[in-house]
């Protein structure tokens, strides 16, 4: 984690970033947050993917939430503003992420939502992918996804996550990389922290937006962009788990899983066991994207600084 960070309305190093015990995100996870990629581009620029879908997206879990206090405060330009002097201060030299949280720190709450003070804090730390690049093997959770409407998943809401973390800790005891999350009705839904693609007969499937998913924005970059631009549909609908077995290629999406393939679901082999051949074109176009090389899509990219140190 790099030390300049920034909480309340200024940077401040991280020693000094406190939440008090008492805060309703502290007590119960009552936080939203979105975490966004800042990768050195070709001419060593620093440029942020997709800064304003990842704003709209943390205001969205806000008002879903009811923390009706972040959208007074800020608006996207505000936001960006802050995210540029974020990046500048650690002057980053290498790709990384950026957490934006929104903490309600009102104290002695109860459990209730609006009317509570909120506060952003942003913190930056080194991209080191939760997912192999080279490949996963996927487990089938014991846990079920939290319905929306019980926690929707839509939101990214921190308490929600210990569902993602009961799932994750359930797949690692197993000694697999990530599991497969299904909801009450046996549908798949997503992993612990990214969304899942599959491929049967040259087409790209995904779980549709009711699946009790996060709407990732590198999901909606697959189907929205980077798999027209390669030549491939892509259908949006409820899947079933042995779907999933008997896929082409499997793929997860993710701002911490960039294009991941999936080899391998509850000890079977996806297809011929090595990564597909559309999951590694699909792979290599979103990094090229982020990277700043795909000049169509430069308009998914802000430039935070021209040049690293
Ligand atoms: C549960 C869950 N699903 C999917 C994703 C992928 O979303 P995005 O592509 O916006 O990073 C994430 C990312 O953090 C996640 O936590």
């Amino acid at each position: 984690m790099y030390q300049s960070v920034f909480f309340g309305n200024k940077l401040i190093n991280a020693k000094d970033a406190k939440l008090s015990i008492a805060s309703s995100a502290v007590l119960y996870g009552l936080s939203v947050y979105t975490v966004f990629p800042v990768c050195i581009g070709t001419n060593g620029e620093r440029l942020a993917f997709r800064l304003r879908d990842h704003y709209e997206r943390l205001v969205n879990s806000a008002k879903i939430i009811g923390i009706d206090s972040f959208a007074l405060g800020w608006t996207y330009e505000s936001f960006a503003h802050q995210v540029q002097a974020l990046i500048v201060s650690n002057q980053i030299t290498t790709n990384v992420y950026v957490r934006a949280t929104v903490h309600v720190d009102a104290e002695i709450a109860g459990t209730r939502s609006r009317g509570l003070s909120s506060i952003l804090s942003m913190f930056v730390y080194d991209a080191q992918p939760i997912l192999s690049a080279e490949g996963v093997r996927l487990k089938t959770s014991v846990w079920r996804r939290i319905p929306d409407n019980s926690i929707p998943s839509r939101a990214k809401v921190n308490g929600a996550y210990v569902n993602s973390v009961l799932a994750k800790q359930d797949a690692l005891d197993s000694g697999y990389d990530d599991c497969i999350f299904l909801d009450n009705a046996g549908h798949v839904c997503e992993l612990s922290a990214a969304n899942i693609f599959m491929v049967r007969d040259g087409v790209l499937i995904t779980p549709d937006t009711t699946s009790d998913l996060l709407e990732g924005i590198n999901r909606r970059t697959v189907i929205e962009e980077l798999a027209g631009d390669l030549g491939y549909k892509v259908i949006e609908r409820t899947v079933d788990l042995t779907e999933l077995y008997i896929a082409d290629e499997l793929f997860a999406s993710g701002t911490s899983a960039n294009i991941a393939p999936i080899l391998g679901v509850d000890g079977r082999s996806i297809g011929d066991g090595l990564p597909g051949s559309i999951t590694r074109k699909i792979q290599s176009l979103h990094s090229e994207v982020l990277h700043g090389k795909v000049k169509k899509h430069h308009g998914w990219l802000m430039t935070l600084s021209a040049q690293t140190k």
